[in-house]
């Protein structure tokens, strides 16, 4: 396979190849924002984006003013492919065929950073193995836990350890829901309107509330923690929905709040996971509790070095412009870099909710 121009020659400042060109795929929420923040006053180099694809590019771009109107802004997939980009930013709509797009850039040699929690979800071992065999990386930051840097605590600085148990707000929507009603007392309804308004919502909210989202991205995180293949669907989830305010008001008088919680346990001896997706109480003082708004938080308990706790934010294209930057600059820092893919083994068992499972869970 042919080095695209990216690694072929020097590392001198203000080379061509010391540049690393970016392609963004979408110019929504999170595309635009991404593209602001390369094109703007606070540039990060060695980053420049060229590159814009979007179903509707022309339109698009005639609002934009310059630097970003002087981009290259293509409505074929194919252009895109064919440009001299060395990473590709895949930030296209929740539900679209990204995983298409990401497959062909990596055979087309490019590296790409997405933040599809379903691409990875579904389809992350095959292509983090198609990455690995192209030489070419594919990077996932923004796809589990917003600007939470989950991924890189589980990948990396937990390797040295074996995690036993995560506890995690990962849907910042349903948090931003439930916390609205928890300060302001309105009602579910007029706190999704609030989300949809401040860009947190999906267009369809009710994968967040139902927990398939934050199923998603519990299948991505046992896959770093515990090694383990786990598909989304195999995961329980139980909805938020049906969350009220008397919940609310009665969780507050126990000393606590209500929280939508991805829960999973792996028993490794046995084979045993637990893994569920459930709006449950939380009390005060775990900092499950102390995420408000957009925010997701983890509780990583491990076996050597105990228990790890991190938050930030989950949604809004600020937030994952953050996780998706932080990606592409460590393609940049080491562009040869050969990520093995991860090999993942099934569960003996998979356990969903229990009462048990609950009481100890937070
Ligand atoms: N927004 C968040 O808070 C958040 C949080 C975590 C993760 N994410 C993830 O980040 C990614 C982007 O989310 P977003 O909120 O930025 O989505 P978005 O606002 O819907 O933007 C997606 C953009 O891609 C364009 N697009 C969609 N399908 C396309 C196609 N087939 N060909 C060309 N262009 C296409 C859309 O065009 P139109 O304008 O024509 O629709 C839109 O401009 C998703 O994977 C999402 O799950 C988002």
């Amino acid at each position: 396979m042919a080095l695209n121009s990216f690694q072929t020659s020097g590392n001198s400042p203000g080379d061509r190849d010391a540049r690393c060109h970016v392609g963004l795929l979408g110019f929504g929420t999170v595309g635009a924002v991404l593209a602001r923040r390369l094109t703007g006053a606070d540039p990060v180099p060695p980053l420049v984006l060229t590159h814009i694809y979007d179903r509707r590019a022309r339109d698009k771009r005639a609002r934009e003013s310059a630097p970003l109107n002087n981009l290259t802004w293509v409505e074929h997939f194919d252009d895109l492919l064919a440009s001299d980009t060395d990473v590709i930013v895949e930030a296209l709509s929740a539900g679209e065929p990204a995983v298409d797009y990401v497959r062909a850039a990596l055979l087309a040699g490019k590296s790409v950073v997405t933040a599809s929690r379903q691409v990875m979800a579904h389809h992350g071992p095959a292509l983090l193995t198609l990455a690995e065999r192209q030489g070419r990386q594919l990077r996932y930051e923004a796809a589990a836990g917003g600007a939470m840097p989950i991924v890189r605590a589980l990948g990396d600085g937990l390797a040295g350890d074996r995690v036993l148990k995560i506890d995690a707000i990962l849907n910042g929507t349903t948090n931003a829901v439930l916390t609205r009603m928890e300060s302001d007392g309105c009602t579910m309804e007029e706190a999704i309107a609030d989300a949809c308004a401040r860009g947190y919502a999906e267009a369809d909210p009710s994968i967040d509330l139902d927990g398939t989202d934050a199923a998603a991205k519990l299948s991505i995180l046992c896959a770093l923690a515990f090694g383990l293949r786990v598909r989304p669907d195999a995961i329980d989830t139980r909805s938020s929905k049906g969350v009220s305010i008397d919940d609310l008001r009665r969780a507050r008088l126990r000393g606590g709040v209500i929280r939508q919680v991805a829960h999973a346990a792996f028993a490794r001896p046995k084979g045993v996971l637990t893994a569920w997706v459930a709006p449950i109480f939380v009390p005060d003082a775990s900092p499950l509790a102390r995420a408000y708004g957009p925010q997701n938080a983890a509780v990583v308990t491990c076996q050597h070095a105990g228990e790890m706790s991190m938050a930030g934010q989950g949604a809004g294209g600020d937030a994952i412009a953050v996780a998706m930057i932080a990606d592409l600059r460590a393609i940049a820092r080491d562009r040869a870099a050969i990520v093995p893919a991860p090999v993942l083994v099934e569960p003996h068992e998979i356990n969903g909710f229990s009462e048990q499972t609950f009481a100890e869970a937070v």
